[in-house]
């Protein structure tokens, strides 16, 4: 579902990318095209048309590339192509959304923190993603003594908090065995509970070294040591603030991957940024979020992880090759557009 803006540009270079893995490693790929956002809108009436839902749920795996842009703003809020991203996340049950922050040594210099703080961080953020203070009921604006007031609820089941608790301990199993919970517990009885659950699902994971947080410390530590985290587990508002400040870690907006999943393993696979519709049409769109997100595509939906590090290996050689869109370019390099950075990224898989 390549969407608007940079989004069809991004996506044919990432397909390139998985269809050369797809015949490396024997993958029996089928591809389907979909219409999401503003261009689902614009050809079928709708963000998020029938015929683009009958697909996703036909689907092991989605790779979306972004959607929205100015041309959009004035659209009823039910048109809008942010609905379509909504719609298909709730449509397909996705509640765990994994977003790695991760710094390649070659472009330690883009952060905007030393280059000791950030040099080799490597952390990934586990946010919950269909619950929490985002869809509790009730909400609203009313009037209560002679004034207006705002609320939202902040609710979380047992089972909503299991379930994302055991999705961080597994990725954590795969990667450094340190698990960090971050919640509010000082305070919230929802974090008391958050808490409680996470401990228990732990018992589960006995090599797993399990810590909890405060959100508002774990924010301070995020920007004082990042490397100090392995993987991080949160509910939907905290990871919803957390992960992008994670993100600006890495300095590189046009790097970084997300997967979000279902419970039977299906996800939905996106570069964090959005379409850029400032730089949209003119091939120099970064697509190497995308391209990583058919890694974690490869490595969550279609259990290859193999192929997963081969594309992650393939990014990080074109990187030595001193090859850089305009957004990660700096002295010295090679400047390349969208399809060039495709190009050779396709290349280096077979080294
Ligand atoms: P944005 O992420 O699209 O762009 C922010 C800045 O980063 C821009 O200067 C852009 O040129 C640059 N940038 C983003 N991706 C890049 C890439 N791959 N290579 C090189 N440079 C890149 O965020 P912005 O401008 O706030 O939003 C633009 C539109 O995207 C809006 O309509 C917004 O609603 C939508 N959006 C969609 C998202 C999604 O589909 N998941 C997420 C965020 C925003
Ligand atoms: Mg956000």
């Amino acid at each position: 579902m390549p969407g608007d803006g940079i989004g069809p540009e991004i996506v044919a270079e990432a397909l390139k990318v998985l269809e050369r893995v797809g015949e490396i490693g024997g993958l029996d790929l089928e591809i389907e095209q979909g219409l999401i956002g503003g261009a689902a809108h614009d050809a079928a009436g709708h963000p998020y048309p029938e015929a683009t839902r009958e697909a996703a749920r036909r689907a092991d795996a989605i790779l979306l590339g972004a959607v929205g842009g100015p041309q959009y703003e004035s659209l009823e809020r039910d048109l809008r192509p942010e609905r379509g991203l909504l719609g298909i996340r709730s449509d397909l049950g996705l509640f765990a959304n994994l977003r790695p922050a991760i710094l390649y040594p070659q472009l330690a210099s883009a952060s905007t923190l030393k280059p000791e703080v950030v040099s080799g961080l490597d952390i990934l953020i586990v946010r919950e993603l269909t619950g929490g203070i985002y869809f509790g009921q009730p909400r609203g604006i009313e009037e209560r003594n002679g004034e207006r007031v705002g609320f939202n609820t902040l609710v979380y089941s047992e089972s909503e908090i299991e379930r994302i608790a055991r999705v961080g301990f597994e990725a954590a199993m795969k990667r450094g065995k340190r698990l960090c919970s971050v919640d509010k517990a000082n305070v919230l009885e929802v974090s008391e509970l958050w808490r409680e659950v996470v401990e228990r699902v732990g018992k589960e994971f006995p090599e797993v070294e399990l810590s909890h947080m405060y959100v508002d410390n774990a924010a301070m530590q995020l920007v004082r040591d990042p490397k100090q985290f392995d993987v991080m587990v949160t509910g939907n508002m905290f990871g919803d603030i957390l992960s992008d400040a994670a993100a600006m870690l890495t300095g590189s907006i046009g790097m970084l991957p997300s997967a979000s999943l279902n419970s039977e393993g299906v996800g939905l696979y996106e570069p964090i940024h959005g379409s850029a519709p400032d730089i949209a049409g003119q091939g120099k769109a970064n697509p190497m979020a995308t391209v990583l997100s058919v890694a974690m595509l490869l490595r969550h939906s279609l259990n290859r992880n193999d192929l997963a590090e081969r594309i992650e290996a393939a990014v990080g050689r074109v990187l030595d090759q001193a090859l850089r869109t305009p957004d990660i370019f700096g002295e010295g390099m090679k400047l390349v557009g969208t399809q060039g950075m495709g190009d050779a990224l396709v290349a280096a898989l077979d080294d």
